[in-house]
């Protein structure tokens, strides 16, 4: 007996379309015109994905000539830059899709945050996101080692010399000699209590294994989340919206009508491949100009004086020299618990998909920014003129000195900031544009402290 559908003919054609062609799979078939404005995502999502991806390829190319010992390291990517065919080309583009990487996840993320992408449905999107761009500085800085010349080799003792701080806590409690944590942390990840044989093993596992799988799942979640959203949180005025910002063909969505929706194919297609194509030559231009470095060959008896972590890290090493537990830890472990938990705080699904909420927004978002620098600049005169606690009392117990460091008294600072905020306003999003504000411009202050105002023995210089 032959099956006959109810549906018309042109509905089941235009199902098995969608069923076969990849693109929808990720895609939901029809899209709101407002998600094709530049000015809406920027692009940023599609540029990581394309960025990722360019890891993977170069990385599996990498792989071939790459000789994961300490011995050979170093040597295979002497071989890579000089000797193989394309192969400098090939370890630039790796190198700077991975600053890139990171760059952009951030840029991504405060895209997100700024036009609370992260409420109602996208809740789990934006965690989703935050274990994400985790995820992606932890895989970077795992490749660091991985050439094992003075660079890498020198990030990564201070990185574990991080880890190894918990050892600070357990001191001022003393019971180091019952548990040692920071030993414990080391031995996991180095394998061994210094960078070694088995710290490179472990690196290069978790770098070309462990790492992107985890990137893969994420993502595939990711995309999940916002399929089943329907799509990117919209402002709530985005159908009057489009009428002045449109410039896509009017056959496929015709703006007198009330459908602002139109079919993905292919008119996203084009708009995403403008999107890699553009990224992808501005990777290769920089691979082609600039040389990934490569220092000495990595050495244990000779210290690289300043020892500088990656550029991302460099906000974090500037509190560690004040307190490598507190610095090194309590903080950045305190902003990953307030980036997974912002969602929860501001639960409001108003005002989404619109820049800072609103003119409310971006006010806050530049007082408290200007606030937070005012604090920086203050504290560094302070830190620079007068020395920090220990300067001030010698004698002062250690446990004083890792509660009072200048990292956690910025963050109990701009939190408060938020709090008065909050209770002036009752807006737990005027709260959090705040705390993030504040949070971003700390980190960006720092990271430039770390990257050009920092010498030899770590010593200020200013020129
Ligand atoms: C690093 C790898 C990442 C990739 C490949 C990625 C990819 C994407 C893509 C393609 C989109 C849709 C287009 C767009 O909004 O630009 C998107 C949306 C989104 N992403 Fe990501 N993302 C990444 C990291 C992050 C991070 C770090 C966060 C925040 C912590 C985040 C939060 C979100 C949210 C909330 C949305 C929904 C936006 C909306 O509804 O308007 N993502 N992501």
């Amino acid at each position: 007996m032959i099956y006959k559908s109810s549906r018309p003919q042109g509905s089941k054609a235009r199902i098995r379309a969608i069923t076969k062609n990849f693109f929808l799979h990720f895609h939901s078939p029809k899209i709101h015109t407002y998600s094709l404005n530049p000015g809406f995502t920027l692009g940023l999502g599609v540029i990581n994905l394309t960025l990722f991806f360019v890891l993977l390829f170069s990385g599996i190319l990498l792989m071939i000539y790459y000789k994961p010992s300490v011995e050979q390291a170093y040597f295979s990517i002497l071989d890579i830059n000089n000797v193989v065919l394309g192969g400098r080309y090939l370890r630039n583009i790796h190198r700077w899709a991975a600053h890139g990487l990171v760059f952009v996840a951030m840029l991504h993320m405060s895209r997100t945050f700024y036009m609370a992408s992260y409420s109602g449905q996208q809740r789990a999107t934006w965690n989703l996101g935050v274990g994400l761009l985790l995820t992606t500085v932890i895989t970077s800085f795992s490749g660091y080692l991985l050439p094992w010349d003075q660079l890498g080799f020198w990030a990564v003792t201070i990185a574990s010399n991080i880890l190894g701080s918990t050892r600070e806590v357990t001191d001022a409690l003393g019971i180091t000699a019952f548990i040692d944590p920071g030993l414990l942390l080391k031995k996991v990840f180095l394998g061994a209590a210094d960078v070694e044989q088995q710290a490179l093993t472990r690196f290069y596992m978790l770098h070309i294994v462990l790492l992107p799988l985890l990137f893969f799942l994420l993502m595939g979640l990711h995309f999940w989340r916002i399929r089943k959203n329907k799509g990117l949180n919209l402002p709530q005025d985005a159908h009057d919206r489009i009428r002045c910002t449109l410039s896509i063909d009017q056959k496929d969505a015709d703006l007198k009508t009330k459908d602002p929706l139109l079919l993905s194919w292919p008119v996203m297609l084009w708009a995403e491949l403008a999107i890699i194509m553009t990224t992808l030559a501005i990777l290769s231009i920089f691979a082609l100009a600039i040389d990934a470095p490569l220092q000495e060959m990595a050495n244990a008896a000779m210290p690289e004086n300043p020892a500088k972590s990656p550029w991302y890290f460099l906000g974090v090493q500037e509190l560690v020299s004040y307190s490598a537990f507190g610095g090194g830890i309590l903080v950045p472990v305190a902003v990953i618990i307030i980036l997974f938990a912002i969602p929860y705080i501001d639960t409001d699904d108003v005002n989404t998909g619109i820049w800072f909420s609103g003119k409310a927004g971006l006010r806050l978002t530049i007082i408290s920014g200007l606030v937070a620098l005012g604090i920086n600049i203050a504290l560094l005169v302070v830190l620079i003129e007068f020395g920090w606690l220990r300067d001030w009392i010698p004698a002062i117990p250690y446990w004083s000195l890792i509660i009072l460091n200048p990292g956690v008294m910025l963050g109990f600072l701009f939190t408060l900031l938020a709090y008065l905020i909050y209770k002036r306003t009752k807006s737990a999003r005027l709260a959090v544009i705040s705390l993030y504000s504040s949070l971003l411009v700390s980190y960006t202050f720092l990271t430039i402290i770390g990257i050009w105002f920092r010498g030899p023995d770590w010593k200020f210089v200013f020129f």
